[in-house]
């Protein structure tokens, strides 16, 4: 039910603020160049957007590539620029939780960045996972990001006022996972009612569980590269087990 306001918020008040982003951040930057080091891979992106990394990863030279987003909107704006930028990127309609269009053992790089795993419940993230770790080669390389907990002080008051309002309600739902404050820059007033909107928050030990639980190794996590990186998200480079 939350995925379902998120995809809403997605197709309608964040559709603008996604699809005019460009750039790279200085964290992308630094994994990307990093690791993404055989242009001759195959390289696919989760939840794309406005196809901002997958088309700055096409300019890194790179020429097999795919794309997908759960946004029908998303995906239509990508293929207009794709036409033209005269780019190759694949882009499809899909979910993370289901890529069955994908043939398993095909991926080189598999990028899922920029909070597409913080939109998923998280008694859904087992599934996700699996198909993420299905459709990458024996030796893929991962890069996941993840929403980080520590980077607002206010989590844990936050956390304490909602889950109170929650009990009331007879509401079961984790304690890391909160409403969204804001919503395409302004407050959201309505953050304590129910069916809000929200993320999940993670902490670096919950994020290496998760990803050891679902057959991932961890070869590198970073939070920050500099203050010029206030974004708050914990990145991490996986291979498979
Ligand atoms: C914060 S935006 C990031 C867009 C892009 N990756 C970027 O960095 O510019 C998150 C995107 O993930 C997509 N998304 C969220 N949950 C998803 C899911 N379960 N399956 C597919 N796409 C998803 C949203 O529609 C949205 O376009």
């Amino acid at each position: 039910m939350h995925e379902n306001l998120n995809k809403e918020l997605y197709s309608n008040k964040l559709f603008k603020v996604w699809v005019d982003k460009y750039n790279l951040i200085p964290l992308e930057e630094y994994f990307l160049k990093k690791y993404l080091l055989n242009k001759n891979g195959k390289v696919i992106e989760a939840g794309t957007g406005g196809g901002r990394l997958i088309f700055e990863i096409e300019k890194l030279g790179f020429k097999k590539l795919d794309a997908f987003d759960y946004v029908n909107n998303m995906i239509n704006f990508c293929k207009e620029k794709k036409k033209q930028l005269k780019s190759r990127v694949n882009f499809k309609v899909a979910e993370v939780n289901d890529l069955s269009y994908y043939n398993s053992l095909d991926f080189d790089y598999l990028i899922y960045l920029q909070q597409v795993l913080c939109f998923i419940d998280k008694e859904d993230l087992p599934k996700a996972f699996s198909e993420a770790h299905r459709i990458g080669k024996e030796n893929s390389i991962y890069l996941f990001s993840f929403l980080n907990w520590n980077s607002k002080i206010y989590n844990p008051f936050l956390s304490i006022l909602v889950n109170f309002f929650r009990i009331l309600r007879n509401e079961k739902t984790s304690k890391y996972q909160l409403p969204w404050l804001n919503i395409g820059g302004r407050f959201n007033r309505k953050f304590l009612n129910r069916n809000q909107p929200q993320n999940s928050w993670f902490k670096e030990k919950h994020v290496r569980d998760l990803l050891e639980k679902s057959n991932f190794s961890v070869i590198e996590i970073k939070s920050k590269m500099s203050d010029l990186d206030k974004v708050g998200h914990i990145h991490v480079v996986c291979k498979k087990r």
